[in-house]
């Protein structure tokens, strides 16, 4: 395998050194699409938040910001993405606000508190069966929860026209996992648009 494919595994699994420079770059470039992704949430202070896939756990930090009494929980099966949230969220952990957990989401822990909203950015395209995943999340939401998932592809040659076909496609996961009232937002992003789709747990 050359380096570059070596390098693209890294956004999937970050492990070692690479996996840390990995971390490094999505904390540089995932702002917008975590800002973005957060904003179409609705955070409410008391609300408890659920992050699948957190790597340097830059969302996980903007939504503590909003948060006040509720909690904010990420789950990511990398080692070193673990290492690099923890420190990126230090303060937020020590006062209980945040908690981090090394789990993957095909194999779901259990949690102490159930979500008003759960998402994930750019990360779903990785697990082995997003709709056993998502409907298993259900479990751990609250009725009328939400759940958003953000995509913005970075496959070679990729356009706003695969970020849509994304949107339908995932439109469809939610659906077969269980969610209502299922819609999709685009946003212009550079170099490709994004996607989220969003479904309410009923
Ligand atoms: C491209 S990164 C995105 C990280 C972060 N959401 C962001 O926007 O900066 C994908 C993350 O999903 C995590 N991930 C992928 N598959 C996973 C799984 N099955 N269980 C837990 N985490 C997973 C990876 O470890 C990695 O941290």
């Amino acid at each position: 395998m050359g380096v570059f494919d070596k390098f693209s595994l890294q956004f999937r699994k970050p492990e070692g050194k690479l996996g840390r420079f990995a971390g490094f770059l999505m904390k540089k470039i995932g702002s917008e699409k975590n800002e973005w992704t957060i904003s179409l949430l609705d955070i409410k202070p008391d609300d408890n938040i659920l992050e699948m896939g957190f790597g340097p756990g830059v969302g996980l930090d903007m939504v503590s910001k909003v948060v006040q009494g509720g909690k904010v929980v990420g789950i990511d099966y990398s080692e070193v993405m673990l290492e690099q949230a923890r420190k990126n969220n230090k303060k937020s952990i020590q006062e209980g606000k945040v908690e981090l957990k090394l789990a993957d989401v095909n194999n779901l822990p259990d949690f102490d508190q159930s979500f008003d909203k759960v998402y994930a950015v750019n990360s779903i395209m990785f697990w082995d069966n997003p709709v056993q995943t998502l409907g298993a999340v259900r479990k751990y939401m609250k009725r009328d929860g939400i759940l958003a998932i953000t995509v913005q592809p970075f496959t070679k040659g990729a356009t706003e026209d695969t970020a849509k076909e994304l949107g339908e496609d995932y439109m469809e996961t939610l659906e077969q996992a269980g969610y209502s009232d299922i819609k999709v937002e685009l946003k212009s992003m550079k170099p490709v648009p994004a996607v989220c789709v969003i479904g309410v747990n009923k």
